[in-house]
């Protein structure tokens, strides 16, 4: 049975007040194998505690159970929201830190709920927070370049109609898309080569269970859009197109 908010309340936290709690595990459920394998993700994601224990959060129940976290980097705003999305702001990110360069926007790089926890509003309380803790260090936006959680069920919608579809009362069709508007952001564009994983087709093969076998797209589960697959090259492409969101603060 679902558990009512009201039985665990829950409580927001930065890691910078929290340091205990950094890094506990969180079980949101299982993302595609495919997904692991994103490289910039690899060299950065596991520093950003580290780095912005500002704007990255832990959401902990009253018996100190870890039930949600949320991290977002930090860097200077450039002219324009880049088409590298998550990957160009979290390399951005880590070049502006290390170069002592002041930041002025935060961006988002991901929300988890545990799986006893979702669909309670926790994910929209927790990026409620991260707006406030942006905010509290004196920035401007919050960007955040989001994964739409429902577009893997029609990979074949191009990423700008499917991020502008809206129900009858005006909101994102999508639910992820919907909980950032209802929170206050404001779609900002697509970001066409956000999340990019590149593998041979043995690699795909072992990720996927499909035969990797044919030339061409490749519709894959859990992927936003169709892979790309080169048997000459024996290589396939996952390019992830996000979409902007920006929550002026
Ligand atoms: C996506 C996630 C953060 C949502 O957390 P949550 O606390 O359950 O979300 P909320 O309760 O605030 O609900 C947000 C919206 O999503 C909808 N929703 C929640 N779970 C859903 C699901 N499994 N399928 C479809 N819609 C869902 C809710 O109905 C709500 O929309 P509505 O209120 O307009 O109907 C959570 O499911 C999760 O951690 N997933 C795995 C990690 C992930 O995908 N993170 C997002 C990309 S970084």
């Amino acid at each position: 049975m679902p558990r009512r908010p009201d039985d665990h309340p829950v409580e927001i936290t930065t890691v910078a007040a929290r340091p205990d709690l950094a890094g506990a595990d969180v079980d949101a459920g299982p993302w595609p194998e495919f997904m692991r394998h994103n490289r910039v993700s690899e060299a950065y994601f596991w520093q950003t505690l580290e780095t912005f224990p500002t704007t990255c959060l832990v959401a902990t129940t009253a018996d100190g159970k870890v039930v949600g976290d949320a991290h977002a980097v930090q860097l200077s705003a450039r002219p324009e929201l880049p088409t590298g999305g998550w990957e160009q702001a979290v390399v951005w990110a880590f070049a502006d830190a290390r170069r002592g360069i002041k930041p002025d926007v935060a961006c988002a790089l991901n929300i988890s709920v545990a799986r006893d926890f979702q669909g309670q509003g926790l994910a929209g309380r927790l990026l409620a927070a991260l707006r406030d803790a942006a905010a509290d260090l004196g920035f401007d936006c919050l960007d955040a370049p989001v994964r739409p959680t429902s577009k893997h069920v029609e990979p074949q919608t191009p990423m700008t109609a499917y991020a502008h579809r809206v129900r009858e009362d005006g909101l994102p069709f999508d639910p992820w898309l919907r909980t950032h508007v209802r929170a206050g952001g404001e779609l900002a564009g697509v970001a066409p080569a956000s999340w990019v994983i590149v593998g041979s087709l043995a690699e795909w093969r072992r990720w996927t269970g499909l035969p990797f076998d044919r030339s061409g797209s490749v519709e894959v589960p859990g992927a936003l859009v169709p892979v790309r697959c080169d048997v000459e090259g024996d290589c396939a492409t996952y390019v992830e197109p996000n979409v902007w969101v920006r929550h002026r603060l």
